[in-house]
């Protein structure tokens, strides 16, 4: 495999795409699957962070959609991910990648704390770290936990894994016309709305110089491409060049 871009990557997961064919939860064949695209992308001697949401299980928005109390509902969403982060966990250490889960919520006894300066002392040791709980705070969104972990671990990149193959200037399934960009500031994309990540998580990014990539995860060797810096998908930074 060629070298790879990036020494520390920080790699979000989008939780709903962890439900498959299924209308909710984890289907085991598509976590299997991203065990093993992690597991190639490992064995090239990467540093790998990894966030992942909580949307297959429950979404602290929509809960506030339908009458929750919105800071309740966040902590529902948190506790999700911690579900995600652990069953990603086995997935990886079924075959053979070690890892270890840190929360930003207290589950003392199914996960670690989350501690900064271990967190990148495992990564050194060439685990996979696996940051659950979100930020640990109801309102911000675990695009955001992405931004601010990868701050802190001072990850060369946030790689976005989702369902779509990057940032457009509208809604593509709305829109025949509508156009993919291949890079696009961060500054255009707080001040034209795109739908990316949510403005905090751009926010921090931008004010910490993290590039973002945004890729389509369903896309076989896409995972690979991405790590080692293809240009696919979308790729959000300071200035066009
Ligand atoms: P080193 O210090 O590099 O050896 O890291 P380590 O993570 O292997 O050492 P440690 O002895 O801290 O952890 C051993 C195991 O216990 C690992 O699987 C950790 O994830 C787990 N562990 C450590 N702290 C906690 C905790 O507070 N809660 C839970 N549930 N597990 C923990």
């Amino acid at each position: 495999m060629a070298k790879n871009r990036y020494d520390r990557v920080m790699l979000k997961l989008s939780g709903e795409m962890l439900v498959g064919e299924q209308s909710m939860g984890i289907q085991p064949a598509v976590i299997a699957r991203f065990a093993q695209e992690i597991q190639e992308v490992h064995n090239t001697g990467v540093q790998i962070a990894l966030v992942i949401g909580g949307g297959n299980i429950f979404r602290g928005l929509a809960g506030a959609s339908r009458g929750m109390d919105r800071a309740h509902a966040d902590y529902m969403g948190m506790l999700a991910t911690v579900i995600n982060g652990l069953a990603l966990q086995d997935a990886l250490e079924a075959i053979g990648v070690h890892t270890r889960v840190m929360s930003a919520i207290s589950v003392n006894e199914i996960c670690e704390p989350y501690i900064r300066r271990r967190a990148i002392r495992h990564l050194e040791k060439g685990r996979v770290v696996i940051f659950a709980g979100g930020t640990g705070n109801p309102y911000f969104t675990t695009d955001t936990a992405a931004a601010l972990r990868a701050a802190e671990i001072q990850a060369d990149v946030i790689l976005k894994a989702t369902k779509v193959d990057g940032v457009y200037d509208r809604d593509p399934a709305l829109h025949d016309d509508a156009k993919r960009f291949d890079t696009v500031t961060y500054m255009e994309v707080l001040q034209r709305g795109l739908k990316v990540m949510d403005a905090t998580a751009i926010s921090l990014c931008m004010d910490n110089g993290i590039p973002i990539v945004i890729f389509n995860l369903n896309e076989p060797g896409n995972m690979r491409r991405a790590f080692q810096g293809e240009e696919i998908g979308t790729r959000v930074y300071a200035a066009q060049n």
